[in-house]
């Protein structure tokens, strides 16, 4: 058995920087609302038409290659987490594949939103792991400003989301106390619809095991996406906030929690913390409960907003590039969203 080290990390975020102040242009919101309530000041949009989830992925991931000191040809295996992705299906992968010339090899799809990378990394770290693969490459990418409400009615949402990608090799250790030491995933569809994108899909507005209304629509056929949807404008992401954030602050402390005592250590024995960034009162919360010094978090949500699967490895790649984040220091991964599901990692970098 190996364990799985982190060989090369990059980012990426579109240049253009969209503020508060820009979105007050459009919709009813203030600097002041949105900072206080989440730490953000401005975030990032891509180029439409220009780019898409898959070629932030693209740009992100040559650097992580480059870093590792390989080739594209040498990626034996892709793992791409998003909840943004450029079609309905194929998934991102494949498109990434096919832009980056690594034709052949097996690409998988994860739709695990904000918990999206680190779920990715525990799947591409049992590859590793098992010897079945020596170069994984890991792509966390988001696109969001195509996809969300820019009226007054989608503000709660639209204010915090932002574009960009992060990416990681993953390559096999001999050395058992280096690289992804452990990963703990969990989920629990009783929230699914609390902070949901619904359409298209299957549903045709009959959430199974929640309450019914059903679409009015003919008795067969139909489309994943209808007239109806698009009438009423359902095609816009929606969240509980409040429902959100209070399992938030309880779930990220616990699998951190779980993280550590699976390893053996204490809070105290964490050189960087990176959480998901969904909110900078969440990660304040988060750092309070587990006693860390300022230097000891990284959180860029002030200038990126919540970029989902990508905002762990831009937060990562951030606090490397910045010699936060050096040879042998424990590196934590926590993040919740979307599910719910909620995911953490312990690294010896
Ligand atoms: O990464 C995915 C995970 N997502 C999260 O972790 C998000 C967790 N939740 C949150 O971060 C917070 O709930 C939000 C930042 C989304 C919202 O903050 P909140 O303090 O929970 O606000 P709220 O939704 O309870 O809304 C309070 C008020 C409402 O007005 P009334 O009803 O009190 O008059 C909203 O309509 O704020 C209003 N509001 C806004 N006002 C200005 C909602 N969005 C905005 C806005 N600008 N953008």
């Amino acid at each position: 058995m190996f364990n799985s080290k982190i060989a090369g990390i990059g980012y990426y975020v579109p240049e253009k920087v969209v503020t508060n102040f820009d979105l007050i242009k459009v919709m009813d919101t203030s600097d002041e609302w949105i900072q206080e309530r989440t730490g953000i000041v401005e975030r990032r949009y891509a180029e439409k038409h220009k780019e898409s989830t898959s070629t932030l992925g693209v740009k992100a991931a040559e650097i992580a290659i480059a870093r590792a000191g390989i080739t594209a040809k040498d990626i034996d295996f892709i793992v791409f987490a998003t909840l943004s992705p450029d079609y309905y299906f194929p998934g991102s992968g494949v498109l990434l594949q096919r832009q980056m010339g690594m034709n052949g090899i097996g690409a998988l799809d994860i739709r695990n939103q904000c918990s999206g990378f680190i779920y990715g990394l525990s799947v591409a770290d049992q590859f590793v792991k098992t010897g079945m693969y020596k170069n994984v490459l890991l792509v966390g990418a988001e696109m969001h400003s195509c996809g969300l409400d820019f009226t007054t009615r989608g503000r709660n949402v639209t204010v915090i989301f932002g574009d960009g990608a992060g990416a990681v090799v993953l390559q096999p250790t001999e050395d058992q106390a280096k690289g992804v030491l452990s990963t703990h995933l969990h989920a629990d569809g009783e929230h699914a619809e609390r902070l949901s994108y619904l359409n298209p899909g299957s549903h045709g507005g009959v959430f199974l095991g929640t309450e019914k209304f059903g679409y009015p629509d003919q008795e067969f056929g139909g489309a994943f996406l209808t007239e109806h949807m698009i009438a009423t404008e359902d095609i816009y992401p929606n969240m509980d906030g409040q429902h959100v954030f209070k399992f938030a602050v309880t779930k990220f402390p616990e699998v951190i929690q779980e993280a550590l005592h699976a390893n053996g250590y204490q809070a105290k024995d964490i050189d960087m913390f990176i959480p998901h960034q969904a909110n900078l009162r969440i990660s304040q919360f988060v750092q309070q409960k587990l006693g860390l010094s300022d230097d000891k978090v990284w959180n860029n949500i002030q200038k990126y907003g919540n970029t989902t699967a990508a905002s762990i490895p831009i937060a990562l790649c951030e606090a490397w590039e910045a010699g936060k984040v050096k040879e042998n220091d424990l590196v934590c991964l926590a993040a919740f969203g979307s599910g719910f599901t909620w995911a953490s990692a312990l690294i010896r970098w």
